[in-house]
């Protein structure tokens, strides 16, 4: 897409017309325990709404390769191919396993950018730190140890390190950086799932999340980045890979240096827009909910754009169609 014309900016509706029926389609399925049918019916959805847009889209972030992904897979043309062309990194469902138990925070996620400024990252996982705005470059890193981090961070916010406030996935895998951060004195804030809104919580003063950290999917970190991008703040990422099987699927994304630290322009460069529209309720978003007559349903939606570094927030209250 040549985002110096700014023709970026029309599809900021658009792209918020795309999330809300990602997330309305899932919606009907919040609480119902089935992962899989309230994601198909988020993917389905937007793969609906992205083919009407006038561009030449490439999803670059998407369910997965094309063997194991039936749609939205890496590296499918979507939109009506006679628009600018354009990088997309989508979430249909960012939380699935939320959506289903009915809890906060799940998303449903995009980010466009111009061609070739989304990293390709494998569905791998991501060691990532993340802090939000007004912070000095290169604050926090990923070769520092969880102690230096949170104290370097306490410094540039001039906070007592007692008042950080770390938000970590809850997870085996990070009882060491738990145990690390707790020993410095700061205090964790754990999440279930969903580290898209975990990151973002970085830049939000109400949540009073200081910093991100731990690993979780790539995919999300690359997201994470474009919503950084446009909202403020810095998130660093690395790849992480348990088997050679991992590897080889970074090779194939043309990945060679596989230990190589990743900084927020690296993964979403370029012009970014960014939406999400809130599933269930959480701290960026309300999710979908349905009027007491039952007959239309409200939704609440991000849209950001890292050029002008406008955020928008749209609550929107739709007609239901039976
Ligand atoms: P899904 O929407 O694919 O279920 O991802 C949810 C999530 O919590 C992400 O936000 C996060 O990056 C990833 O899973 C962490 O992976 P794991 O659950 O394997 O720790």
């Amino acid at each position: 897409m040549s985002f110096k014309s700014n023709i970026d900016r029309i599809y900021v509706l658009e792209m918020a017309r795309v999330t809300e029926a990602a997330a309305v389609a899932c919606s009907e399925l919040i609480g119902m325990g089935d992962e899989k049918a309230a994601d198909a019916a988020a993917v389905d959805a937007m793969r609906t709404m992205l083919n009407k847009l006038e561009i030449d889209g490439t999803i670059v972030i998407g369910e997965g390769e094309r063997d194991e992904a039936p749609m939205l897979f890496i590296g499918e043309k979507v939109g009506a191919g006679n628009g600018p062309k354009v990088d997309i990194a989508l979430d249909p469902l960012e939380g699935t396993t939320i959506c289903a138990k009915g809890m906060q925070n799940s998303l449903a996620v995009i980010a466009f950018a111009e061609g070739g400024k989304l990293l390709n990252a494998p569905d791998v996982y991501m060691d990532k730190i993340a802090v939000g705005a007004g912070l000095p470059k290169g604050v926090v890193d990923l070769d520092r140890s969880v102690e230096e981090n949170v104290k370097a961070v306490a410094k540039a916010k001039k906070l007592r390190v007692s008042d950080m406030l770390v938000c970590v996935l809850d997870r085996p895998r990070h009882a060491k950086i738990i145990e690390e951060i707790r020993r410095c004195g700061a205090r964790v804030k754990l999440i279930g799932d969903g580290d898209v809104a975990g990151v973002i919580e970085t830049t939000n003063p109400e949540t009073s999340v200081d910093l991100y950290m731990g690993s979780g999917g790539a995919p999300e970190g690359v997201l994470a980045a474009a919503a950084l991008r446009c909202i403020g703040g810095q998130i660093q990422g690395r790849l992480l890979f348990r088997n050679d099987d991992e590897r080889a699927r970074a090779h194939k994304w043309g990945i060679t240096d596989l230990d190589l630290k990743y900084d927020t322009e690296d993964m979403a460069g370029g012009d970014v827009l960014f939406a999400a529209s809130g599933v269930t309720d959480g701290s960026l978003l309300r999710g979908v909910h349905v009027s007491q007559d039952g007959k239309r349903y409200t939704t609440d939606t991000v849209v950001m754009r890292s050029k002008t570094e406008t955020v928008r927030w749209i609550k929107a209250d739709h007609k239901r169609n039976f």
